[in-house]
């Protein structure tokens, strides 16, 4: 990995320890403890040592430990033995070793690796372990909804970063496809959908299925209404005595069953909801390396709770439930199988998990789900460890917050959620109208893709943009804007370094022959040091799980490649020498913010 930091705390360790026997003093200095801050103002140099931890060791005060050590480099080769480079100028301030780094031979150094090695921006923190995310895991009742597309592109993004860190990743889904809530849509459909299909009605499959939800739902409402109001039930009553229901739970039995007809009708409504979602995921670059159907593991927990029923790690309450006692674990009780031997959420949960350990042993396993779940976690993880798995300490719950649209804007028929295809389709019919608006047509082979692109951009960096842990608006406005910190405007300066190059047609092999020593101005040297920096935001996005690490770090490349771009000329800057360095710095800003848009799901574009 490119740094600055490691080659001189190497020098300074070693210089310490030097120190140290000169003075008779027992002790060695290890780089792991010499610090590296960032020093407060550019005057200062590139790079602050403070001395404070070594008082005690050398019985000094740190300016005195400064001093010696200031004296002690000057005498000395900048090459480390095992042949870092540590070179530049360096001073005594105070309680510090500040440095001044040598900007050509490091303009050399980081350019060099920004454009030649394929390993730049890929650290190597995570080799050798195998992570599988899991992410999105939709119900087949609805289409998916704005805040499944921040869980899917939380979770892609993170799975991109961690392979990025040498991960071998593994992306996986859980479709929720039984149940009472998909019996409902079955139920509205089998009643009033006589022959309807989605080619009939030309409505994307999954929306299909999620109309006939929205049906019952309402149908169900009338129904406890007129139940309150005729025979004064409490809305909880009469939502359990309504027929419509009762219905649903019947249908639900004839399901578990195995009633043929049942079964079919739930085949093929599933088979339009998946297809419908798998369609999404086309669209917004979201895959899966497999997908996990709950139909098929909802039995699978049933087994293993008799097993711990059985080694006395649960217990039979009075009504026959199979339970758990997690206070010890600071949880509460919890049931685990009802007493009618029917198995809920959790049950599935502990069956999966164990079935995804067997089909792909990992050495962790990230579950992307809504913040409203942690507890539906906690308990899982305490009993999978109950369960004596040796894995269990090795899940994570990557929780994130809820997203919202501002008051008054793009509210579904149903006022809450937003159809995820819908806010996609207004995006990109936003991100049109400003390319007409632009007159960028003509220059455009295929505006309508661009837009399309413009929208999962806007999309994308909004939603990653923010900590994931944190409940967020989405504004749909603010995202497509062209200015500030937004997808579109990274994408616009990826477009605009693209057409730059294409003007400067600058042979292929000037990747080589470019003179690194000419990038010493001041804009230069901070977008150089900014490049430089990118290893170190991948390795610390893939640590935290959080892509908004990166989001910020493109932030802060566009500001200085910003600057670097209104100081510093590039094909006009007068001599062919400088032209040639600068367009192989813009060639260096445009290979990371194509890698690193990558990583956050934004499209990168040629031309916009
Ligand atoms: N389908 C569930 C829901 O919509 C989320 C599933 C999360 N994953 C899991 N393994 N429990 O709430």
């Amino acid at each position: 990995m490119l740094n600055f930091r490691d080659p001189w705390k190497i020098r300074i360790a070693r210089t310490l320890t030097a120190m140290l026997k000169d003075a008779g003093i027992d002790g060695t200095v290890e780089p792991s403890q010499v610090i590296a801050e960032l020093p407060p103002k550019p005057e200062y140099g590139d790079l602050g040592f403070p001395m404070f931890g070594f008082a005690r060791l050398f019985r000094k005060g740190p300016p005195w430990i400064a001093q010696a050590l200031a004296a002690a480099l000057s005498g000395e080769d900048a090459r480390s033995p095992a042949g870092e480079d540590a070179s530049g100028g360096f001073a005594a301030e105070g309680p510090y070793l500040n440095v001044r780094l040598d900007r050509g031979a490091a303009a050399a150094a980081v350019l060099g690796a920004v454009l030649e090695d394929p390993a730049f921006g890929r650290p190597g923190t995570l080799a050798g372990s195998r992570v599988m995310v899991e992410f999105s895991s939709p119900n087949t009742n609805k289409p998916l909804h704005l805040g499944h597309l921040r869980n899917d592109v939380l979770g892609e993004s993170v799975s991109r970063i961690l392979a990025a860190c040498g991960a071998e990743v593994r992306k996986v889904c859980i479709i929720n496809d039984r149940g009472i809530h998909i019996c409902k849509s079955m139920l509205a459909y089998q009643e009033h959908g006589r022959e309807t299909t989605p080619e009939s009605e030309r409505i994307k499959s999954d929306h299909f299925v999620g109309n006939w939800y929205v049906k019952f739902s309402r149908d169900l409402k009338a129904e406890t209404e007129g139940l309150v109001r005729e025979k004064g039930l409490s809305a909880k009553e009469a939502e359990a005595e309504a027929p419509l229901q009762k219905r649903a739970r019947q249908m639900l039995r004839q399901w578990e069953a195995g009633d043929p007809e049942t079964v079919a009708l739930w085949k093929k409504m599933n088979a339009w909801t998946v297809e419908g979602m798998k369609e999404t995921y086309r669209r917004t670059g979201i895959s899966f390396d497999q997908y996990y159907f709950e139909s098929q593991t909802y039995l699978l927990g049933k087994a293993e709770i008799l097993k711990g029923l059985e080694q006395g790690l649960f217990y039979k309450a009075e009504d026959g439930a199979v339970m758990v006692d997690l206070t010890a674990e600071k949880l509460d009780k919890k049931v685990l199988l009802r007493g009618d031997g029917t198995s809920i959420y959790i049950t599935q949960d502990i069956g999966l998990a164990i079935n995804r350990n067997r089909d792909w042993p990992f050495d962790r396993l990230v579950y992307v789900v809504g913040s409203e779940q942690q507890y539906h976690f906690q308990v899982l993880f305490a009993i999978l460890k109950k369960l004596g798995f040796p894995w269990a300490g090795n899940l994570y719950h990557l929780s994130y917050g809820m997203v919202n649209l501002p008051e008054g804007k793009m509210k579904s028929r149903e006022g809450t959620v937003v159809d995820a295809d819908d806010l996609i389709d207004s995006l990109r019919d936003g991100a049109l109208a400003e390319i007409r608006e632009k007159e960028r047509e003509d220059a455009i082979d295929d505006p309508k893709d661009v837009a399309e692109k413009v929208a999962l951009g806007a999309l994308h960096y909004y939603l990653l943009q923010v900590n994931p842990q944190k409940d967020m608006l989405f504004d749909p406005r603010e995202s497509l804007s062209f200015n500030g910190n937004t997808g579109p405007y990274l994408q616009y300066m990826g477009a605009r370094i693209s057409s730059m190059l294409r003007k400067a047609a600058a042979p292929k092999d000037t990747g080589r022959t470019f003179n690194a020593g000419l990038l010493s101005g001041n804009a230069e040297w901070e977008l150089l040091k900014t490049l430089a920096a990118y290893p170190e935001a991948v390795a610390d996005a893939a640590a935290r799980m959080d892509p908004s690490i990166l989001a910020a770090y493109l932030y802060e490349l566009s500001k200085a490649f910003s600057r670097f771009y209104h100081d510093c000329p590039i094909l006009n800057a007068g001599e062919a020498e400088l032209s040639a360095a600068r367009l192989a710095l813009s060639r260096g800003v445009l290979r990371v913010l194509k890698d690193a848009l990558n990583l956050i799901c934004v499209p990168f574009l040629e031309i916009m």
